[in-house]
C-alpha cells in the first residue's frame, strides 16, 4: 500500500524494486539452494574437524564477517524518521524552488539527528552539536539541508575542519573522549582559535543539550543563493522551528539519562512516532538583498561563525515538516543515507563561504570510502523520487543493468538524447581576485556574536553557561590552557569570566570586553530586504 504521498509503497521504498529481501518460505543459500541444515558444519565425523568445502558455513560466516561497515568519520551517532513536507507556497517569489514554492505540494523526506563527536554506541544526551539532515525527495531531484541546531560553526574555513574534529575527538593512545572527559586538547584548540567561540557558547548553553529531537532548532548555518523564476536572485538562511517549542535537559538530567538510557533521544522519537505523536517542525527563510558585498547590516553573509539577529530579518515560514514513520531496518536507512550539500535543485545555489566550498568536496569524498564505491545513489534510501537518467555506469556495487550502447554525448546515433535543456543553471557572477590562503578582514570579529548571545539569554540560563564552562575547563589537565580560555571568556563578559574563574580556583584575567560593533541589532530599524514572501 503508498505510504508516500507521491505514492511509493513500502516495498518500493525499502527494495526499490529489488527482490532478494527475505521472501519465501524456505531458508536458501543466497544463491537460492535450499537449506536441509544451518545449525551444523559439515565435519569428518560428529568429533571431527569442520570441512573446507563446507559452502554453507563459508558463505555464513564470510557474510557476517563483513557486516559492518565504517562508521561515519564525524556524527556517527544518530537517529531518523521518514515524514512529509508540505509547502505554504509563499517562497515564490524568494525560489522557484517547486517543493518550496507550490501552496500545498507534499515531498518525501527523511531526517537523521546525530551528535558530532561521539561514536555509534555513544550516549544520545552528551553536551555537544546536534545534526539536523534533511533528505527533501523533490520532483525536481533530491535536495539535502544538511544543517545543525547551532546556527553557526566553529571554524570559518573548511581546510580546518580536520583540526577541530581531531581535537574533539578520543585520544589515539587510550580512546577517552575529549569532549566528555580528558579535555585538553579541545580546549586548546578552541583558545587559540577564537573564531569557534560563538560556536562554543551555544554548546555550552542549554542548547547543547537538548530535551528531545522534537524540541531542536535546525540551522543550514550557510547563506544560500535562491532564484526565482523570473531570474531575480536573494541570499538566505535556512530555519527549523520545531512546532513543540525549544526545550533543554539540565545538566543532572543529562547526566542521568546517559547513564540510565544512553538511548534516550532515539527512544523518545521511536516511541513518539510509533504512538502517533508525531515530530512537527516549519521551516524557515532570513532572507537578505543580493548585494555585490554579500553582507547584511554589516554582519558578512559568508562568515558561517555569524548570525543575523531575527530583528533584522525575520524568519519568514515557508512550510511545514511532519515527521511520522519509522525506518524498517536501522542499517539500510539510517546507516547508509548519504546526504551532500552538492545535492541542489534549481532555485537554490550555493554561495561562496569558505565552510560551505570544502563541505562540497568532502561529503561525497567520505562516502566513496564509508558505502564502498560510487554506485551508492542506488541504495534505496538514497534513490531520487524522480527518474534518474545519468550516463554514469559501471563501477563497484553497480546493481543497474544499463542497456543499448555506451553512454556518450554529443550523440548521434541514438536520437541524440539524453538531452541537456531546462535543468540546473548556475546564477552566472563576477568571479576575480589574486590568488591567496587569507580570509577578508570581516572574519577578524571573533567575540561581539558571543557576547551578543550571552547577553541575550535569562539569567538562569547565564547560570547554565557558567556551570557548564566550569564543569567542562575543570576537567582539563593543563592549567596553561584553562588560564587562555579565560582571557577568551574576559572578553564577552566580566561576571562570566570571573565566576568561572573562581570556579577553577584561579585568577581572573582583565576583562577586556569587546563592543558588539557592526552585529548590536537595531531593533527599531528593520531594513528593507527582498521584502516579504506573502
Ligand atoms: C556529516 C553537518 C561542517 C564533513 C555531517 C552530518 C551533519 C553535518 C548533519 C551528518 C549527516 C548524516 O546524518 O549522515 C555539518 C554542518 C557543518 C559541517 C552543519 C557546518 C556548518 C563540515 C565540514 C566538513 C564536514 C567543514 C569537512 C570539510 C563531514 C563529514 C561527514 C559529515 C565527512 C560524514 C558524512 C558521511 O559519512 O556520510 N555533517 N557539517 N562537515 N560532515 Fe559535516
Amino acid at each position: 500500500k503508498p505510504v508516500s504521498p507521491t505514492g511509493r509503497t513500502e516495498r518500493e521504498h525499502l527494495l526499490g524494486g529489488d527482490p532478494r529481501a527475505q521472501a519465501g518460505e524456505h531458508l536458501t543459500t543466497s544463491q537460492g539452494l535450499r537449506l536441509s541444515d544451518t545449525d551444523h558444519s559439515l565435519k569428518a565425523g560428529p568429533r571431527g574437524p569442520s570441512l573446507l568445502e563446507d559452502f554453507h558455513l563459508r558463505e555464513k560466516i564470510t557474510h557476517f564477517d563483513h557486516e559492518r561497515i565504517p562508521e561515519r568519520v564525524v556524527h556517527a551517532r544518530g537517529a531518523a524518521a521518514h515524514g512529509t513536507f508540505v509547502a505554504y507556497g509563499n517562497a515564490g517569489s524568494a525560489t522557484k524552488a517547486k517543493f518550496l514554492a507550490e501552496k500545498g505540494k507534499k515531498t518525501d523526506v527523511f531526517v537523521r539527528f546525530s551528535t558530532v563527536l561521539g561514536s555509534r554506541g555513544s550516549a544520545d544526551t552528551v553536551r555537544d552539536t546536534r545534526g539536523f539532515a534533511t533528505k527533501f525527495y523533490t520532483d525536481e531531484g533530491t535536495f539535502d539541508l544538511v544543517g545543525n541546531n547551532i546556527p553557526v560553526f566553529f571554524i570559518q574555513d573548511g581546510i580546518k575542519f580536520p583540526d577541530i574534529i581531531h581535537a574533539g575527538k578520543p585520544h589515539p593512545d587510550r580512546e577517552i573522549p575529549q569532549a566528555q572527559s580528558a579535555h585538553d586538547t579541545f580546549w586548546d584548540f578552541v583558545g587559540l582559535h577564537t573564531e569557534a567561540t560563538h560556536h562554543v557558547f551555544w554548546n555550552m548553553s542549554d542548547r547543547g543539550i537538548p530535551r528531545s529531537y522534537r524540541t531542536m532548532e535546525g540551522f543550514g548555518v550557510h547563506t544560500f543563493r535562491l532564484e526565482n523564476e523570473a531570474g531575480e536572485t536573494c541570499l538566505a538562511k535556512f530555519h527549523w522551528k520545531p512546532v513543540a517549542g525549544i526545550h533543554s535537559l539540565v545538566w543532572e538530567e543529562a547526566q542521568i539519562a546517559a547513564g540510565v538510557d544512553p538511548d534516550f533521544h532515539r527512544r523518545d522519537m521511536a516511541d513518539s512516532i510509533e504512538a502517533g505523536a508525531f515530530f512537527e517542525y516549519e521551516l524557515g527563510l532570513q532572507l537578505f538583498p543580493d548585494s555585490e558585498e554579500e553582507t547584511f547590516e554589516g554582519i558578512d553573509l559568508l562568515d558561517p561563525t555569524k548570525i543575523v539577529p531575527e530583528e533584522l530579518a525575520p524568519v519568514q515560514l515557508v512550510g511545514k515538516l511532519t515527521l511520522d514513520r519509522n525506518p524498517t531496518n536501522f542499517f539500510a536507512e539510517t546507516e547508509q543515507v548519504a546526504f551532500h550539500l552538492g545535492h541542489l535543485v534549481p532555485g537554490i545555489q550555493v554561495t561562496n563561504d569558505p565552510l560551505l566550498q570544502a563541505r562540497l568536496f568532502s561529503y561525497l569524498d567520505t562516502q566513496l570510502t564509508r558505502l564502498g564505491g560510487p554506485n551508492f545513489p542506488q541504495l534505496p534510501i538514497n534513490r531520487p523520487h524522480t527518474p534518474v537518467n545519468d550516463n554514469l555506469r559501471d563501477g563497484m556495487h553497480q546493481t543497474a543493468v544499463h542497456r543499448g550502447q555506451a553512454p556518450y554525448l554529443p550523440n548521434s546515433i541514438d536520437g541524440g538524447g539524453p538531452f541537456t535543456t531546462d535543468g540546473y543553471v548556475e546564477v552566472p557572477r563576477q568571479v576575480s581576485g589574486p590568488k591567496v590562503r587569507e580570509n577578508p578582514a570581516s572574519f577578524d570579529d571573533h567575540f561581539s556574536q558571543a557576547a551578543l548571545f550571552y547577553h541575550s539569554l535569562t539569567p538562569i540560563e547565564q547560570a547554565h553557561i557558567i556551570e557548564a564552562f566550569t564543569f567542562e575547563l575543570g576537567k582539563c589537565y593543563e592549567q596553561a590552557i584553562k588560564e587562555r580560555y579565560l582571557t577568551v571568556l574576559a572578553k564577552i563578559d566580566a561576571t562570566l569570566c570571573e565566576t568561572v574563574a573562581a570556579g577553577l580556583g584561579l585568577p581572573a584575567p582583565k576583562s577586556e570586553l569587546v563592543t558588539h560593533g557592526p552585529v548590536s541589532p537595531k531593533l527599531s530599524q528593520i531594513p528593507p530586504g527582498p521584502g516579504p514572501i506573502t
